[in-house]
């Protein structure tokens, strides 16, 4: 495609490909896009469609496709970490994305020649090689982590610093990082707790692109600073050349279809079946693992049954191609009781339903941001990557949810499986009248009025990406 005429403003936006990491830099370019920017945004062919249907609304925002590389363990086809078989073929799937690299640099160089190279580029963590091929063309990059700022910065601490858990206590303090919960060993990524290990090709790409990532010109943060206070600098601090951290979020906030009406569900029997229990605002619990996490099917087994035995009503989305629910299980769960969906729904929707009192999360950050930010608590069960330390933050920092303990293995064997008996509790606690749920719920709603001040015209974020804007316009 040729390159625009440069007459507007235009801001490169390079997502990595996994929904989370993706869906909220369309809202950001959405969010861009209203305050007239230009949007390119590079992405590959299979993630174009899904690209193009959430930002068609906004004509100056389009897209480069760039064809995906193919390599060694990334099976064909796959161009999204959610057509993945499993998460063994993520590290494969990563370092594939360092061949976009040159690429990358004809983007950017057509752009030189027409002379429309764009204010800034904001890239994905993961795609490190942009910062480097950002510099050769004298252009800001912007990284972005998918993640808020607390738990950034004890991931980067920890990389840096390397900390030995107490002996005794297994508790792990970061210099200089005070913080609003205990923090153990358990809490951390496990490729931050293994970066240690140089042999580990996963340490040695998070190495690179962490690099990368320091020497950024500035970081684009999905939050906003009344959920950051006193951690900005801090996190700042890891940065060289000065960059700043830019708290514009919740970026889901700039979905401007959350709030229509009669909006698609992605799925109409979920809207059907929401509709019909519109009557019974915040009685409805919202179930999903998000779009990475590999959940057993005998895990997917105790979950059903911990939903059935809660005796709580519940939309549940089940990503699994090969489980259904057991018969007794059936038998057990009439229409009315739950709804088990296995089609990609729009969670934002689901979300902001009336019907919706709370959300059974595994913490991705986008989840806990959507959840929070129309008020609905969050019954914690993190997975994987830093979602630890997003339950910590929700529920020991926060106090806007409850946590799913690991409590009475399913098995009795330690095989790893939360029981039915855990989940149920977990329920019970969180949408029940007990002391627990309550102050959550009221706490959910109060950060929700927080978050959509941030964004609203004098709010901090709003001001911050305006602040942004004018920083990146008077460096051209
Ligand atoms: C990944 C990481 O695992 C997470 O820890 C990190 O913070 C972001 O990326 P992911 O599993 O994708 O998380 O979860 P999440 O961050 O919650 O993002 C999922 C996105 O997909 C959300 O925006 C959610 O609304 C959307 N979604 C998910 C749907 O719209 N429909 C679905 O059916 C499932």
């Amino acid at each position: 495609m040729a390159p625009r005429p440069s007459t507007v403003p235009q801001v490169v936006i390079f997502p990595f490909m996994a929904q989370g990491h993706t869906l909220p830099l369309l809202d950001l370019s959405k969010a861009l896009s209203s305050k007239q920017i230009n949007v390119t945004i590079i992405t590959t062919p299979s993630n174009a469609k899904s690209i193009l249907d959430h930002v068609s609304k906004h004509p100056n925002i389009r897209l480069i496709e760039l064809p995906f590389p193919t390599a060694d363990g990334v099976p064909r086809g796959c161009e999204n970490t959610s057509q993945l078989p499993s998460m063994e073929y993520h590290a494969p799937f990563l370092m594939a994305t360092k061949r976009l690299r040159k690429p990358f640099e004809r983007v950017l160089n057509d752009m030189k020649e027409s002379q429309s190279l764009p204010l800034c580029v904001v890239s994905d963590f993961f795609l490190g090689f942009t910062q480097p091929v950002c510099q050769s063309f004298g252009i800001p990059r912007l990284v972005f982590h998918g993640m808020g700022v607390l738990p950034m910065a004890i991931c980067k601490a920890s990389w840096v610093h390397k900390p030995n858990p107490d002996p005794d206590s297994g508790h792990i303090d970061l210099p200089g990082l005070k913080l609003p919960f205990v923090l153990t060993a358990s809490d951390l990524p496990h490729e931050v707790v293994n970066s240690s290990d140089l042999n580990d090709p996963m340490s040695q790409f998070l190495e690179e692109v962490g690099d990368a990532d320091v020497n950024s010109w500035g970081v684009i943060v999905n939050s906003f600073e009344d959920l950051e206070l006193g951690r900005v600098s801090y996190f700042e601090s890891f940065y060289k050349n000065g960059a700043r951290a830019w708290c514009i979020g919740p970026l889901n906030l700039h979905d401007e279809d959350v709030n229509t009406q009669n909006a698609p569900f992605g799925s109409t029997n979920v809207m059907k079946w929401l509709k019909e229990h519109e009557s019974r605002s915040g009685s409805v619990l919202y179930v999903s693992f998000g779009s990475q996490a590999d959940v057993s099917d005998a895990q997917l087994d105790e979950v059903g049954l911990g939903l059935v035995e809660s005796g709580v009503q519940f939309i549940w989305v089940v990503r699994s191609t090969t489980w259904s629910p057991p018969n007794d299980m059936k038998e057990r769960l009439d229409d009315r009781r739950g709804l088990i969906v296995s089609d990609w729904v729009d969670q934002r929707r689901i979300l902001s339903h009336v019907s919706i009192g709370g959300f059974l999360s595994h913490c991705g950050w986008n989840s806990v941001l959507e959840s929070l930010s129309v008020g609905v608590p969050i019954l914690a069960w993190p997975m994987m990557a830093e979602q630890a330390l997003n339950a910590r933050v929700v529920v020991d920092g926060l106090g806007a949810g409850v946590r799913v303990r690991n409590q009475g293995v399913a098995g009795g064997s330690g095989n790893g499986v939360v029981s039915w008996k855990a989940i149920s509790k977990g329920v019970r606690e969180l949408m029940g009248e007990g002391e627990k749920g309550t102050s959550a719920r009221e706490r959910a709603r109060v950060l929700g009025g927080v978050a959509r001040r941030a964004v609203e015209e004098g709010g901090s974020s709003y001001k911050t990406l305006d602040e942004l804007l004018q920083k990146l316009q008077c460096q051209c």
